[in-house]
């Protein structure tokens, strides 16, 4: 258990999401509520190893909510993979007092927090990542407004595949979970999504099936391809050569990173950065928060990174009844 933390830091690390801006503001804003001194590090762990380093209070976070990305930036530090650069970062934590640090971003973010915990920082990590792919919650900032960015795009996609009578092949993100493949799928109607957790890579038996939604009368035939997939121009070359049909890909990108966040992003991300405050103030240390089974709780750090996760039964079922997956 911590002892009573008096000045927390807030970092975002790993891959930005919609929603980190939130929870940095709702982590800065409770941690001012409990009387606690606040400070920003820049740029993940690479920002504390340069000791980047900025005092925050209420207006810092003001006008942020409703802002995509992260204020306080976010990079990948080789360095803090060492134990020299850990304790460097411990060593520099306490030259400037931060005694708690608020850690948003994924797994690998969160590996790094719990080490840190070891060496003597209290450490608490929030979920922000638009991959979904973190085992011990079912919600992560960013998936929400991703899949929401996502499924505009392959609708308009769709919009001129149906025009032209073509099959669009649109790749989304995800790392190597297809969590934004499956839901947008279903989300679009996609005639098949591709996604890791799933896909047999039987590409005849895609192409007889494209052939034979052709005859049955389809205009378009809209595939979602997971990241994890990938090689989307390949098999859009591969498909229009053995159909006949004009095949075009898509790859969505980084756009799907960006964007001002839903609502559900918002509000999960502002219980989230406020819970992690009141953890703090509990004493506790090295500490995931996670939402699971329809509630806010937190999982000791090395327990929720052995956890695992796989997509449900329902969305596989969905999946397989209403397109094929
Ligand atoms: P994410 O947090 O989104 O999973 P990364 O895996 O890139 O993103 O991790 C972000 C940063 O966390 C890394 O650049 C590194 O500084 C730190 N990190 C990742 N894995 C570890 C680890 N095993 N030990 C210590 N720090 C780590
Ligand atoms: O983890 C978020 C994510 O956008 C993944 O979906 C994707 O694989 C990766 O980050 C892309 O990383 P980068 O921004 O370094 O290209």
């Amino acid at each position: 258990m911590a002892g009573k933390v008096k000045t927390v830091g807030v970092l975002t690390s790993g891959g930005d999401a919609p929603g980190m801006n939130a929870a940095i503001r709702a982590v800065v804003r409770a941690g001012i509520s409990a009387g606690l001194q606040m400070k920003g590090v820049m740029r993940g762990y690479a920002g504390l190893l340069d000791e980047e380093i900025v005092d925050m209070d209420s207006r810092s976070v003001a006008d942020i909510i409703n802002r995509g990305g992260t204020i306080l930036y976010t990079a990948r530090c080789k360095e803090f993979m060492t134990e020299e650069g850990r304790r460097k970062a411990a060593d520099i934590c306490r030259k400037h007092g931060i005694d708690g640090l608020v850690v948003i971003g994924g797994d690998g973010s969160f590996r790094g927090a719990g080490k840190l915990a070891d060496l003597g920082i209290n450490t608490i990590g929030i979920p922000g990542t638009i991959d979904l792919d973190i085992a011990c919650t079912d919600y992560t900032i960013g998936f929400d407004t991703a899949i929401n960015t996502a499924m505009e795009a392959i609708d308009k996609i769709r919009d001129t595949s149906t025009s032209h009578e073509r099959v669009s092949i649109i790749e989304v993100m995800g790392r190597h979970a297809g969590y934004i493949a499956l839901w947008c799928g279903i989300a679009n109607g996609a005639e098949d999504i591709l996604i890791p957790e799933a896909y047999d890579h039987d590409e005849q038996k895609l192409i007889d099936q494209i052939i034979s939604q052709r005859k049955s009368g389809k205009k378009h035939h809209i595939i979602v391809n997971a990241e994890g997939i990938g090689h989307s121009v390949g098999l859009a070359t591969r498909i229009e050569a053995a159909t006949g049909i004009e095949t075009r890909a898509t790859i969505l990108g980084h756009m799907q990173r960006g964007g001002t966040p839903t609502c559900k992003d918002r509000v999960y991300a502002s219980i989230m950065g406020a819970r992690a405050i009141h953890l703090l103030q509990a004493g506790k240390t090295k500490r995931v928060i996670a939402y699971k089974g329809g509630e806010f709780v937190d999982f000791d750090i090395n327990e929720a990174l052995k956890m695992t996760k796989s997509i449900s039964p329902d969305f596989m079922t969905v999946g397989r009844e209403l397109i094929r997956i």
